[in-house]
């Protein structure tokens, strides 16, 4: 039975289990989208914690598909330099490192989540210097009724965009990412593309699904074509829009057959942001809600998925990959959490004993560790010791 230990291929990458860091902006760039030490220390803390995969978080491929201003970017070959500092490093803790790859579309010209999330304002510039930019879509639609309205796309915008993914990928894969995941999820422009509720053009780029489609193909499509044939190309979906009239799982399939078809690796299904009233939102949310899309995608359209979204526990991500609903799960703020996660999962599913796995200036001071608790445990008051009910020395 393959679990959450076994080692997967993904076009010669080789993740060392099953678990991949889930993409999160972190938001910690200056205006210029260049990674810092931060952004080092922060990947690395999850390369040394054991995740097959580390995925660094939406990045821009053009300053205007940001979705704030602090947002890593991958516009210029200045930005390459210390992404490769990070990729690096990841790769020699023998993790996979990869890289998500954004254009935010309407989402963009957002305002940083603590300075109060939703559409940046002449405010922003007043406090922070920071002003509005004017954002593009597949339609001049709103994200919501107060939201500013988007420019649409002319073919032109569309070819630089195409070209500014495939620029982007190309110097992912000079960074030295091993896998590079286009963002096709969460109401970012592709996304838009996909979806009627954003979507409401009547030439070659909207419409019918093979229209909708069409866009977000064609830059999928020109990516795998400008990338080494061992580097993994991964998209993120939003596998239903979860709003009355928008994007459907069926769909999703169809969508996910195509990027097969296109060389595609492993399709990464969450769900929503797309927009909309807040009172069509159909999504409830509860522990792995979003496993049955990744199992629907896998066994409907014959590709290797990626599960995320509240997968919590060692036993859950085990459940998911052993019983064959999913490849590999993410996981994002559980490894915020604990940037050990995995390491901690493998231990755990293993029976809490075995600590081989981890870097060994961590592993064997813990497995010594365990050793000695598993000696004191044989006492007679070690379980009341263990709750802090004890009388203690003094009593
Ligand atoms: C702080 C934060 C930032 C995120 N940024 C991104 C992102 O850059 N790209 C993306 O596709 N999803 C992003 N997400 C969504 C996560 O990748 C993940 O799908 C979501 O958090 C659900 O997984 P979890 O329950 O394990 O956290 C973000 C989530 C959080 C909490």
């Amino acid at each position: 039975m393959t679990g959450l230990s076994s080692p997967i291929d993904l076009r010669g990458q080789v993740l060392r289990n099953r678990v991949m860091i889930s993409p999160m902006c972190t938001y910690s760039c200056a205006a210029d989208g260049l990674a810092t030490d931060w952004h080092f220390v922060h990947y690395g803390r999850f390369a040394l914690g054991g995740a097959g995969m580390v995925m660094l978080e939406a990045t821009s491929v053009v300053p205007e598909g940001r979705h704030c201003y602090s947002d890593l970017g991958i516009w210029s070959d200045a930005h390459v330099p210390p992404l490769a500092r990070i990729a690096g490093f990841i790769r020699s803790q023998g993790a996979v490192p990869a890289i998500q790859l954004q254009h935010a579309g309407r989402k963009g010209s957002a305002r940083r989540p603590w300075h109060g999330g939703g559409p940046m304002s002449d405010e922003d510039l007043r406090d922070r210097d920071e002003a509005p930019w004017q954002t593009v879509g597949p339609s001049a639609v709103a994200l919501r009724p107060d939201a500013p309205v988007p420019r649409e796309l002319d073919e032109a915008g569309m070819d630089g965009i195409r070209q500014a993914f495939v620029d982007a990928a190309r110097r992912a894969v000079d960074a030295g990412f091993g896998a590079v995941e286009v963002h096709a999820a969460h109401g970012y422009l592709l996304n838009q593309f996909l979806s009627p509720i954003a979507n409401h053009r009547t030439d070659g780029w909207g419409g019918s699904l093979a229209n909708r489609m069409r866009f977000p193909l064609s830059v999928v499509e020109a990516v795998r074509a400008a990338i080494p044939d061992d580097t993994a190309l991964i998209v993120r979906v939003s596998a239903v829009d979860g709003v009355d009239e928008g994007w459907t799982l069926g769909e999703s399939v169809m969508f996910a057959r195509e990027l097969r078809a296109r060389g595609v690796d492993a399709i990464d299904c969450s769900s929503g942001g797309i927009g909309g009233a807040a009172t069509m939102n159909r999504l409830a949310r509860s522990p792995g809600f979003q496993v049955p899309f990744a199992e629907a995608i896998r066994r409907e359209a014959g590709i290797a998925t990626i599960a995320v979204g509240l997968i919590l526990t060692p036993e859950q991500a085990e459940r998911a990959v052993a019983g064959g609903r999913t490849d590999i799960v993410a996981i994002g703020r559980e490894a915020l959490a604990n940037p050990n996660w995995p390491n901690a999962a493998l231990t755990a599913l293993g029976g809490s004993g075995d600590y081989d796995h981890w870097p060994p200036n961590v592993g064997w001071w813990l497995g010594r560790r365990a050793d000695i608790i598993r000696g004191f445990e044989a006492e007679p008051d070690a379980a009341l010791i263990l709750a802090g009910t004890d009388p203690g020395p003094g009593a």
